[in-house]
């Protein structure tokens, strides 16, 4: 049995450049699908998976990720005054429980490496996840609890990744795949294949999980 992941980090300091102008003051973790930010998504899944601490990277211009997690007093108390308690309930379900979330600046975004190694103080030596906030995985089982699971039967390095088109592989990182008759082995990765080579084996890396 190896150590468990209690710890998870996600990145969400980037400028978002592909989706401006929205996110000239929108951060693009906090844009939402039906009611709810994706990131509120991405952090319910974590803790769904066992997770027992959160930590954001954030930045200039992402404050109102720090506010979107805390506690909405002034709109509770209104809410409940109101009688509305099913939709004060329904925000109060959301905010993560005190202690459980915490939040530190990458004060330049150098890219998602540096982004995670922001966080090292937080995560020490654990083994650690890390999730996108810009992926949304939909399963019955959160995909990160699956992947939770794999990493207390082997331990070592574990990837979710899902399969592009083959002319859309220059836009991700690939992995290749050896057979072991159980649980796949990556024996090979590439953070962006040049357009047309990888094509044999399309897949999108969607987040890593490195372990002590
Ligand atoms: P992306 O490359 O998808 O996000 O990084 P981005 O940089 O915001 O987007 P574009 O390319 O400008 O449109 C994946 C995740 O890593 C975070 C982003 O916030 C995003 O959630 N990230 C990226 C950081 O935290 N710091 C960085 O320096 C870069």
């Amino acid at each position: 049995m190896h150590q468990k992941v209690r710890k998870a980090i996600i990145p969400a300091a980037g400028f978002g450049t592909r989706m401006l102008p929205a996110t000239k003051s929108v951060p693009k973790e906090l844009l939402p699908i039906v009611d709810r930010p994706i990131l509120d998504y991405i952090v319910a899944e974590a803790f769904a998976s066992g997770i027992e601490h959160v930590a954001i990277v954030t930045g200039r211009m992402k404050g109102a990720i720090e506010d979107y997690f805390d506690h909405a007093f002034e709109v509770d108390v209104s809410l409940r005054n109101a009688g509305k308690h099913g939709l004060a309930d329904r925000m109060a379900q959301y905010t993560p429980a005190a202690g459980s979330i915490s939040f530190v600046r990458q004060q330049q975004a150098r890219g998602l490496g540096h982004a995670v190694w922001t966080a090292r103080q937080i995560v020490g030596d654990e083994p650690f996840a890390v999730l996108l906030p810009d992926m949304l995985m939909v399963a019955d089982e959160p995909c990160l609890k699956s992947m939770m699971d794999l990493h207390a039967r082997h331990g070592g390095n574990v990837v979710a990744v899902e399969r592009c088109a083959p002319e859309e592989t220059h836009k991700f990182g690939i992995v290749s795949l050896q057979s072991t008759g159980g649980d796949p082995l990556v024996e090979g990765l590439v953070e962006k294949t040049g357009a047309g080579r990888g094509a044999e084996q399309p897949f999108h890396l969607r987040a890593l999980h490195p372990s002590a």
